[in-house]
Parts: C-alpha cells; structure tokens; sequence
C-alpha cells in the first residue's frame, strides 16, 4: 500500500499491490459494488493469479451521516463530499463514477482523466450525451473509461460488442433494453392494467423510479442506443438524429389489438446498418410475433439480439438494472482496469486458483426424471416397477403408457414414469433391479426433467 501511495497516480503499479478504488456514489449501484468486493474480494484475486487486488478508499456521497440499509460497517474517515478530493487522492488509483447526471459527473470523469486514474462509470445519460468530449479526452490523456454498467445492467453486452465481435461487422442489434418500461407493458398486456395504473405499481415495487420519465419517454434506452451503436459502427451518434418515442401513448385498446393479432407490444430499440452503411437507430412500441424469442422477455429482464456477420445471431439476455446486477458489471470493469494498471492484461488464460476444487461425482446430482422402459404388455408391470421404486425411496409423479397407433395389439410397450428429484446414484440402483424384471425387454431411458433458473 505505501508503495503505491508513493507511485500516486503513475500508471504502472507493482502487479501484486492493492489498487484504491474512488466510488463517487454510494446509493443503488454503489453500496452493490461495496458488497460485491467484500464477498467476492478474494475470488476476483484468486482468479487473476493474484494480479488484481481491489480495495475502496474513498466514497464520496452527498450526506455521508445518511443511514445506508444492507451494508456493513464503513469507516466514517472513508466518506467525503469532496469530489475533487476523491479524484486527488493518491490512495485512489481508479475512479467510479455512479452519482448520475450530467453535470457533477462529467466534471468527476473529466477530472479523473485528467489525472491519468481510469474511469468506470454506468452512466449512460453521461456517456450519451457528453461521451464525445469524454472519450476524447480519454484518447487525450491515454487512460480508459469502462462502462459495462450503462447498458443493459448485468448483461456483459458492451464487452461482446468490444471484444467477442471485434471479426465481426455487426448488422444489426434488437433489444428490450428498458426492465421498467418491459415491465409497464407486461402489466397491462397480462393484468389489463392502463399506462398510469402499471407505472403506480412499478414505482410502488421500486421498478421505476419517483421522476420515471427517462423510462417511460424512451429516453433511457435510447442512450443505451447510442452506447451500442456508436461502439459497433465507430461514430458519434447526435442524439437529436435518432427517432425516440416512449410508452406513454400505450393504450389498454393497443395492447388488446396486438393480442388479437398474435403480437405483443414492447419498447424496442433496433439499430441496423443497411448496405450504404447507413446506420438506423430507433426506440419505440412495436408490435413483435409472440413466437419472436424477444416476446417472452418479461418483467424487468431485458435481452439484446446481436446479429454478426460472421457470429450470425446471439441473444443475451438477463438483469437490466438493480444493485447486485449493475454492480457485477462495474466489478468486471474494475477488474479490467487493475489488469491493465498492472499491465497483467496478458493473463487471460486459465490461472489455477484452487487447490481443493472437486467436481461433484454424477450419483450425488439429483434432478426429477423422465425414464422410459420397453415392457411386456401385461397386467401387474406398473406395480412390479413401482414396488422397487419405492423401496429406494423414488417418489412417482406420474406414470403413462401411450398406445402405439401402428400397433395396438403389440406384445412390447413403451411405459413412461416420472419420477420426483432424488439422487442420479439412487435412480441408477433401482434401474439396475427394475432392469432384471422379467417384463423388462431393454434398458430404461432416462432423461432428466430441469428446473433451470
Ligand atoms: N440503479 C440501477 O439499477 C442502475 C443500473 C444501471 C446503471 N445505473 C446508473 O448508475 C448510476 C447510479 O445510479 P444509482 O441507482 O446507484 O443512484 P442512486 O441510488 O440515486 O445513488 C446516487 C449516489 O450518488 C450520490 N450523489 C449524487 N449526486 C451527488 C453529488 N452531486 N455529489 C456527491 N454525491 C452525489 C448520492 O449520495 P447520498 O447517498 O448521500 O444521497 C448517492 O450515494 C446512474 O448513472 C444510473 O443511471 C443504475
């Protein structure tokens, strides 16, 4: 620590020392930030061969005696309200902006910069509106910006766009990039609500937020818009050129239409390059087929569809916003800044950190299950099998044993059990004695039934 305290803000520390980390905002993605390096600390060290050490040195709020819910002790000494004082620190080696707006954060992040400390920030509103004198100044003083966290919340999409696609020349993206306004729409498509009748609910949840109007004016996604689209085609995007319009003007009567028309209605944004390379850009209610895979994107999750010439389409899908979510992205985009400021970025192989890691033996995995027997067609074949099911302790949840059209009269039959989540090994050694019945013509088929999520 005093080593680096020493090297201030040179860009090369020592690989192996803790980096300080500057959190300008300690509110919803801030404290998330907080928890996630407390409890994944060590994991974050470990798997960066010990390159990447993150600690918080300073947090500047804007009332640092406010009571903070779901957080641990914070040293008193830690807070500020001296944005300038956070960025001067030599104690903080990589600045997080997550106060919102434009105005104090431009002059943090510009600031920071200036400074040469790199930047993390989820500020999609900053980045949209002023990112062309930020990302100038970035190139200026040679010292990065992150923002993983502006669009899309815990959906690693910035980082597809930058790395994973980098061969490819996108052709365009589709994407439900706004959870409350997805969440508005799917209350008054499932629920019959009205417009101001779901958005009362969102806010009441804590889906939306008191002054909700970037959400619902389609403001919010279309910065996030910008944010993919100036990053896939490589130019500034003037907001005023894109065509923007909210859910505000949804009507129960839409929605109804949308139905009988086997549509749903959701806020997309759709960005496309057509063979001028000219660039599309728009956010607004469309109507999308229910059998569209973006149709069943409900709730407060968003899912961006990334079409690449070479990659050809990929759908990522998750958590657009929240605490843990958005601060999972800042957490990786401090990560890759430390890489860097360590100059470990060469390490992204696998580093082994575990000495008793262990893969779980197959027996010990339990699921429900599907299994499938070619039995002799008499009376009695369900009871023998289940006899032995139960003296394993195997709960049956249903049995079936679908006719053969072609032949009705055969002497094999398929019979099918489902069976209740229990242990693989156990399901194994009651297959193996239901195997040796004598209506058993062949070995049982065995699917698992998943409950993913
Ligand atoms: N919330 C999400 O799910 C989400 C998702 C993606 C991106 N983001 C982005 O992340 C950023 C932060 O969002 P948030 O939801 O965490 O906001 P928030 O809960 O309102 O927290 C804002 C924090 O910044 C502090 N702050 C605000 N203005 C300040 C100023 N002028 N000087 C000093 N401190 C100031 C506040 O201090 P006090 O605590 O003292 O009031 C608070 O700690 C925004 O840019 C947002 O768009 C949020």
């Amino acid at each position: 620590m005093e080593k680096l305290r020493r090297l201030g803000t040179l860009r090369f520390v020592n690989a192996c020392s803790s980096l300080g980390i500057g959190l300008a905002g300690f509110g919803t993605v801030g404290s998330g930030v907080w928890n996630t390096l407390e409890r994944n600390g060590e994991l974050i060290t470990g798997r960066t061969g010990g390159c990447v050490q993150l600690h918080i040195a300073k947090i500047l709020v804007r009332d640092p005696a406010k009571a903070r819910a779901n957080i641990g002790e914070v040293p008193a000494a830690m807070f500020t309200t001296d944005w300038r004082a956070l960025v001067a620190d030599p104690a903080v080696h990589i600045v997080v902006e997550l106060i919102g707006g434009t105005t104090d954060a431009f002059e943090i992040v510009a600031a920071a910069l200036r400074a040469k400390k790199p930047v993390v920030t989820g500020n999609k509103a900053l980045l949209a509106e002023r990112g062309v004198e930020l990302f100038a100044l970035s190139k200026e003083t040679n010292t990065p910006i992150h923002f993983e966290a502006a669009v899309a919340g815990g959906i690693p999409i910035i980082r597809t766009v930058q790395d994973s696609f980098i061969g490819n020349r996108i052709l365009s993206f589709s994407g439900i990039i706004n959870g409350t306004s997805n969440y508005i729409l799917g209350r008054m498509t499932d629920a019959g609500l009205t417009f101001e009748a779901a958005l009362a609910e969102a806010q009441a949840l804590g889906y939306a937020e008191a002054d909700p109007a970037l959400d619902v004016n389609g403001w919010d996604a279309a910065h996030k818009a910008i944010l993919l689209a100036t990053l896939a085609y490589g130019f500034p995007i003037d907001p005023a050129s894109i065509h923007v319009s909210g859910i505000e003007q949804v009507r129960p009567t839409d929605i109804h239409f949308a139905k009988s028309l086997g549509y749903v209605v959701k806020l997309l944004a759709v960005i496309r390059e057509h063979p001028d390379r000219s660039v599309e850009i728009r956010v607004q209610p469309s109507f999308i087929a229910k059998s569209n895979i973006l149709a069943s994107v409900h709730g407060v999750f968003n899912a961006v569809a990334v079409h690449g010439d070479a990659a050809g389409e990929s759908l990522f899908y998750g958590r657009g916003a929240g605490q843990d979510p958005t601060a999972s992205s800042v957490v990786a985009d401090l990560v890759e800044a430390g890489r860097a400021l360590g100059n470990a970025s060469g390490h992204r192989g696998f580093l082994p950190y575990r000495e008793n890691g262990h893969v779980l033996p197959v027996r010990e995995t339990s699921t429900a299950y599907y299994v499938r027997f070619d039995v002799t067609d008499r009376p009695g074949v369900i009871a023998e099998i289940a006899k032995i099911l139960a003296e394993h302790r195997i709960g049956i949840s249903g049995t079936h044993s679908p006719v053969n059209p072609a032949n009705p009269d055969a002497e094999f039959v398929d019979m099918v059990f489902l069976l209740h989540t229990c242990p693989f090994g156990k399901l194994q050694d009651a297959l193996a004695e239901v195997e040796k019945l004598d209506c058993i013509n062949s070995e049982p088929v065995v699917f698992r039934i998943e409950s993913l999520g």
